[in-house]
């Protein structure tokens, strides 16, 4: 009935996150809202890291790409579970640091790291640098010896694997504005480069082939390509690899026409192909890296709207406006994005209208979505859109100069509030 099974219809008829009547939380701290369920984040990290367990002897670390849903709070979450992250900005590291994750257990990502990430990746002991590009690779290396130190990094391949295809290529990416070509050599010769340098450590590769994928061969496709390249370096170059990255990308069901692998699959089968590859080649088994981001904080999480006005354009559609839109949820504009959403406070009741809903924006494309199937609704109703958890906050803007919403977790049936809303005076903060 729910895109995600940490929701569920209470004896109110109200929809119920982690068991919290959501109806209840708009009424606490207004809306839109975006509501997340702490206690099914953990429970996924934990099923990344019993599948990294039971098929890979735990030889790796699981990294939550925080940039599905950046904050103190998610980040202090994380070190409970002893996971690593994944950070692609000096203000996703900062609040890392902040809230008191170890960044020894961060991977630092990018395509355009600044002169100032590089030095605050050093200063705070980043303990994987993921290098992009050999101008990087030059700063970096002469930042470290500044430092007198020894920078770890891995070297950001494009395996060839296009995971948005329905057959994959193993052509065609290399025009992408991330990392190291292996079809030309570019890879190849990057790799001779860091060796050389002296203050670099290079601990091993990473790659990461798309997002939103439902299936595993993108993935099997991506290991062993990256597989054959470390028995390259070995048998070229001496060079043994100790980590390789294989990055996040794991789908989600938005809607009931997805259908996503469990995680614990992929797993099973990326272990198998690279057990199967160091087995038959005499390679050591490397440390494996995954990166999930929208799989951990994606199912997590809705968000809450209150319903204004109503526009039934006859013979053409009809418009529900909410009061949000694309500041706090921008993937419908920029993607299309097909969400699930139900009216929160008729939750029991069967959903007999379709709908596009507008948001509040001084713009047309401002939609949440278009032909949604949705109980029937009136102003004042709660409308909960699910699986909003990854990428909706963390792309949230101020666009038309509306405060961004407060996040609240709902862990063992209680809600806290871990980002406040804005206030008026928050959108001024930096005005002169
Ligand atoms: N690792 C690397 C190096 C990445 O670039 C990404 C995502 C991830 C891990 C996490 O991927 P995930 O497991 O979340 O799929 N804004 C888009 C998604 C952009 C993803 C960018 N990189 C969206 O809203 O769909």
């Amino acid at each position: 009935m729910f895109v995600s099974d940490n929701l569920s219809v209470n004896k109110q008829g109200n929809l119920a996150i982690g068991g919290v009547d959501t109806v209840m939380l708009a009424k606490k701290y207004g809306t839109p809202l975006y509501v997340m369920d702490e206690d099914r984040i953990r429970r996924d990290c934990r099923i990344f890291q019993k599948s990294m367990e039971k098929y890979y002897d735990g030889q790796g670390l699981v990294c939550y790409a925080s940039k599905a849903f950046s904050c103190k709070e998610i980040y202090r979450v994380m070190q409970s579970e002893n996971m690593g992250i994944d950070v692609v900005s000096g203000g996703e590291l900062y609040t890392a640091i902040k809230a008191g994750f170890d960044v020894s257990k961060a991977c630092f990502h990018g395509n355009n790291k600044t002169n100032e990430e590089l030095q605050m990746a050093l200063e705070y002991g980043v303990g994987r640098i993921v290098v992009d590009n050999i101008y990087e690779m030059e700063t970096l290396n002469r930042f470290a010896a500044e430092k007198g130190v020894s920078a770890p990094i891995l070297l950001r391949i494009k395996p060839g694997v296009d995971a948005h295809t329905h057959n994959f290529i193993r052509t065609g990416q290399i025009d992408s504005k991330f990392g190291f070509a292996l079809e030309t050599g570019e890879a190849f010769d990057a790799v001779k480069k860091a060796l050389a340098y002296e203050n670099l450590e290079l601990r091993g590769l990473h790659c990461h082939i798309g997002s939103q994928i439902l299936d595993t061969q993108g993935f099997t496709a991506a290991a062993e390509v990256m597989m054959e390249f470390i028995k390259q370096l070995k048998t070229e170059l001496d060079y043994e690899t100790q980590d390789l990255n294989l990055g996040g990308g794991f789908g989600i069901c938005y809607t009931e026409a997805d259908d996503p692998i469990p995680y614990d699959e992929y797993m099973k089968d990326v272990a198998q192909v690279i057990n199967g590859f160091c087995e038959a080649n005499q390679i050591k088994r490397p440390f494996i890296l995954i990166e999930p981001g929208r799989s951990i904080a994606a199912p997590a999480g809705i968000t809450l709207y209150t319903v204004g006005s109503k526009k039934i354009i006859p013979n053409i559609r009809t418009y529900v406006s909410v009061d949000g839109g694309m500041c706090d949820n921008p993937r419908y504009i920029l993607y299309q994005s097909a969400y699930d959403a139900l009216v929160a406070n008729k939750a029991g009741e069967p959903k007999t209208e379709r709908v596009t809903i507008a948001g509040k924006c001084c713009e047309s494309g401002d939609l949440v979505g278009e032909n949604m199937p949705i109980q029937p609704c009136e102003p004042g109703d709660i409308i909960a859109v699910c699986a909003t958890g990854a990428y909706n906050y963390s792309m949230a803007s101020n666009y038309n100069r509306l405060q961004k919403p407060a996040v609240v977790f709902v862990s063992g049936g209680t809600d806290r509030v871990v980002i406040q809303r804005e206030t008026l005076d928050d959108l001024m903060r930096n005005d002169i």
